[in-house]
């Protein structure tokens, strides 16, 4: 899909057909020794043809051993995964206007998202993304969001494609010149916590995909802890209570 950039369509039983946006799988390819774990993936879309569920995709850049192998792998070869796991997004009622924020890879469970908007009878006209990159090489799926009828407003770091900001800005601008209903957004943490600060500031309800480091998936290995915003000063595991959280729930750090 672009320099290190991967979509890969897997087939898998009707149970993925249930998915909702957000949640995950736990992937390993079989017969390697290494790596040992399964790694996490976000379900980037299903994939659904007239008759029947196919399958799902996942979006992913290379970024170590595990997906520089799956880079490699031929159709028809096999994987194992686990899932889906995890919360996903949610669509509160009485939402009209939404707004998407995406940096980088994190786009990856946003197009499932919008689908999922459109099928809950969401007017595509009141949906706007907000997506932002290094360059424009970075900035993935916009086409199929164009497609789905959404607004798109690209920003990257080098001014190759948008303007040459952050995707927070003209999503700040956005937000005070007339407050959506919603703000969900996936991306890399120094984002998610401007992105929960402008939610807060404007009083938007706002939810967030946090990324984090998963060994199994399922609440086993505390490896996922991130910290709750509640008085007991307690951590929710991101596999089993997120990774999707209300930015109410958790403390904006992210780190
Ligand atoms: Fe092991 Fe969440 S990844 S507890």
């Amino acid at each position: 899909m672009g320099p290190g950039y991967f979509r890969m369509g897997l087939a898998c039983g009707a149970g993925y057909d249930r998915a909702v946006p957000g949640q995950f799988v736990m992937l390993r390819i079989p017969d390697r020794p290494f790596p040992l774990l399964r790694r996490p993936f976000s379900i980037h879309r299903r994939i659904r043809t007239a008759e029947r569920f196919a399958g799902i995709e996942i979006l992913y850049r290379v970024v170590g051993d595990t997906t520089r192998a799956l880079s490699g792998l031929e159709k028809g070869e096999r994987v194992d995964i686990i899932g889906p796991l995890g919360h996903g997004f949610t669509l509160p009622g009485g939402c009209r206007k939404i707004f998407i924020v995406a940096g980088g890879i994190g786009v990856a469970p946003l197009v499932f998202l919008t689908e999922f908007l459109m099928e809950n009878r969401v007017d595509p006209g009141a949906v706007t993304l907000f997506i932002g990159g290094r360059s424009r090489h970075d900035l993935l799926c916009t086409a199929d969001f164009s497609r789905l009828g959404v607004a798109v407003i690209p920003t990257t770091d080098d001014g190759s494609a948008g303007d040459r900001c952050l995707v927070t800005h003209p999503l700040e601008k956005a937000v005070k010149s007339g407050r959506p209903d919603i703000i969900y957004a996936c991306g890399p943490p120094g984002m998610l916590a401007c992105v929960v600060n402008i939610a807060k500031t404007y009083h938007v309800p706002c939810q967030v995909s946090v990324e984090t480091m998963m060994a199994c998936g399922m609440g086993a290995c505390m490896g996922c802890a991130v910290e709750s915003r509640n008085d007991t000063g307690g951590y929710l595991h991101a596999c089993l209570d997120g990774p999707v959280f209300d930015a109410d729930e958790i403390k904006s750090n992210f780190h």
